[in-house]
């Protein structure tokens, strides 16, 4: 108590709030080639320590780091909130030797975490993206995740900026009520399985108005996933706003209770996708899903749900279907172009056909050939409403 009041004492001397730690005041060097992160994780140690509401501030300016770690959960946690202010344009180590983990910045066990700033989590991944292997290996090593959240509660990230990850840009495992808003995400269209948001094993998270251009999937929801809210959303390049792979290992979690609704897709692989395993050991279900008032701009396959996938041919037994059971899924409202002759591919397992899959008002031309687009369809029987383009499957 003593020491608190003491450094209190000091930083309103020195014009800063009490509650404020400042990365500089820890060793930070915002210039050449330093490892920042021991600066970094001293900093949140000594907030986390604190006992009080904190904020740690990441001042203006470049900050070079490896891997960090940032855990709770903190002293006082069921009073106290804990703020990350981030100004500066943090660049990840380019040397990958020197991430243990796989990740390079690490947020854990934390109860009321909010990020703030315009700051830049630059994982500088032009400099490794051609040691990527994964679309011929399978058993790749995975390249470091630039944010990841494990076992998080409460979040709130807000306004900052993710380019060039290495791998994954935001990965959000199993946590609950998490909030994300306003982010930009920025990685090349060729980049590798750069993947804008993954979220795996959660309960309760927002999405709303982000700006994601990169070489994966925009949003990425992978199995446990439950009440998930995604709106504002301008993705594109990249792969789209996909659920799955999902079926993979046998313990997969259902996914369940989606909404996805005004956002604009353009220039993508995919735009609304459901993709489960061919020959998966999983027997986990998919359903109740909302799919509203969506803008496709030149997608190959705006709309898709696929239970054989299989890429590179990699399945034991390609035609043996995905026991992922695919359910109660609504498309309404969805406009625009595709890029491709087939703009509503909806191909289902023969043993788990899809069930209760409904459109209603869609209207996708394929611009380029300035022709009405296909359907194709596999084990389905979905409903039709309103306008319809491409025409039903029969
Ligand atoms: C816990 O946090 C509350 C609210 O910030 C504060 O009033 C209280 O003094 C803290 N308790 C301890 C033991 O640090
Ligand atoms: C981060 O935490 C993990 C698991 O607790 C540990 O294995 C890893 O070495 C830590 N990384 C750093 C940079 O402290
Ligand atoms: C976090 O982990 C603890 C045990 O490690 C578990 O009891 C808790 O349910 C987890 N929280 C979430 C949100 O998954
Ligand atoms: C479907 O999911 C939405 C979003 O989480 C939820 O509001 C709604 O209650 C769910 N519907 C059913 C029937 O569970």
């Amino acid at each position: 108590m003593m020491n608190l009041f003491f450094l209190c004492f000091i930083y309103i001397i020195g014009g800063a709030l009490c509650g404020d730690f400042n990365v500089m005041d820890y060793g930070a060097k915002p210039y050449g080639k330093n490892d920042n992160a021991k600066a970094f994780m001293d900093t949140w140690k000594a907030a986390c320590d604190s006992g009080e509401s904190a904020t740690i501030q990441i001042p203006k300016g470049n900050y070079w780091m490896g891997p960090a770690n940032f855990t709770g959960p903190c002293k006082n946690v069921s009073s106290i909130e804990m703020k990350l202010e981030a100004r500066g344009h943090l660049k990840a180590e380019t040397d990958l030797n020197k991430y243990p983990t796989g990740d390079w910045i690490f947020f854990g066990w934390i109860d009321g975490l909010t990020i703030i700033g315009s700051g830049t989590f630059d994982g500088q991944g032009d400099a490794i993206w051609h040691l990527n292997d994964c679309a011929k290996n399978q058993n790749c090593k995975l390249l470091p995740t630039s944010l990841k959240f494990n076992n998080m509660s409460n979040t709130i990230i807000d306004g900052i900026i993710s380019v060039d990850s290495k791998n994954v840009n935001f990965g959000i495992i199993h946590s609950q009520n998490f909030k994300a808003r306003n982010l930009k995400i920025h990685a090349p269209k060729d980049s590798p399985n750069t993947d804008g948001i993954h979220v795996e094993r959660c309960l309760d998270v927002t999405i709303e108005n982000a700006r994601i251009m990169t070489g994966g999937d925009c949003i990425a929801i992978g199995q446990g996933v439950s009440n998930i809210h995604i709106s504002g959303i301008a993705c594109g390049p990249g792969h789209g706003i996909s659920v799955g792979s999902l079926g993979k290992y046998p313990e997969e979690k259902d996914v369940k209770d989606i909404v996805v609704r005004d956002s604009i897709i353009s220039g993508t692989l995919n735009g609304l996708r459901i993709k489960t395993w061919a020959d998966s050991p999983s027997k986990s279900a998919v359903f109740n899903i909302t799919y509203e008032n969506i803008i496709m701009n030149s997608v190959y396959n705006p709309i898709i749900i696929d239970q054989l996938y299989c890429p590179h041919g990699t399945c034991p037994d390609e035609s043996s279907p995905s026991k992922v059971k695919i359910s109660d899924i609504t498309f309404n409202d969805i406009r625009g172009t595709s890029a491709s002759d087939v703009a509503v591919t909806l191909r289902c397992s023969k043993m788990f056909p899809c069930t209760n899959i409904k459109l209603n008002d869609i209207d996708i031309d394929n611009n380029k050939a300035k022709r009405p687009a296909k359907s194709n369809c596999m084990n389905i029987k979905p409903s039709y409403s309103g306008i319809q383009g491409p025409l039903p499957c029969k």
